[in-house]
């Protein structure tokens, strides 16, 4: 089993690069932000407080929570049965999914669940602290960055409306497992590569540390 982390700030590429890289390798799709955007649109759905970690673990307890992988080899989230994809990149989401993310007990039952999703599977996972955090003893880590100009156009692009420096900031000053370059991560700068580009970097490192697409 090997898992490949790519972690780095909001619109650094990751998603493209990660299911891009995944397909090229023959590896399943891990996409850890979906799951705390998703425990975030159950939080906000259930109305509690969201700047109390308490109220917040407390509306987690209830919830019937199943993360898998589906037949397209990509990773999946269901609340009470309820699949919240469509609301995932909702702007109230954007908004509050730092907030909830910081919580203590939000990142223990993620970490848990993508743990027990990698299981003994190849995995590309995405994130913020994959390679620092979950997997600190993967040797596939990768650290995508793009200058803030660019990664605004990217969102901006996608007709998103998404404060990301300001959750970038919460996102790397929380206490938990915040957002950080792991000390043994590659840093790719994806400001001026295609996303073809960013892929072969990758897949030119991973060769010459034996993983070769299939
Ligand atoms: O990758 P994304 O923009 O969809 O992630 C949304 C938020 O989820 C991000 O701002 C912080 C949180 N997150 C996290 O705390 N840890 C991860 N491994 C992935 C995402």
């Amino acid at each position: 089993m090997s898992v490949i982390a790519i972690d780095g700030p909001a619109a650094s590429g990751k998603s493209s690069v990660s299911r891009r890289l995944a397909k090229r390798l023959g590896f399943v799709y891990v996409n850890s932000g979906t799951m705390y955007r998703a425990i975030t649109w159950e939080v906000l759905r259930q109305g509690v407080d969201t700047t109390s970690p308490a109220a917040v673990a407390a509306a987690l307890d209830g919830a019937d929570i199943h993360c898998g992988i589906g037949d397209n080899s990509e990773s999946f989230i269901h609340i009470n049965s309820a699949a919240p994809d469509a609301a995932l990149r909702d702007s109230r989401v954007n908004l509050h999914v730092s907030l909830i993310s910081a919580v203590p007990a939000v990142r223990e039952l993620i970490s848990a669940r993508l743990r027990l999703l990698a299981g003994d599977r190849n995995v590309v996972m995405e994130g913020r602290d994959i390679g620092s955090a979950v997997f600190p003893e993967t040797p596939f880590k990768f650290y995508l960055d793009a200058s803030p100009e660019i990664r605004r156009k990217r969102r901006a692009d996608e007709g998103q409306s998404d404060a990301i420096e300001a959750r970038d900031k919460m996102d790397s000053s929380r206490k938990a497992a915040p957002l950080k370059i792991a000390g043994d991560a590659r840093v790719v700068d994806t400001s001026h590569l295609t996303l073809e580009g960013v892929v072969e970097a990758i897949l030119d490192i991973l060769r010459q540390l034996g993983i070769t697409p299939r």
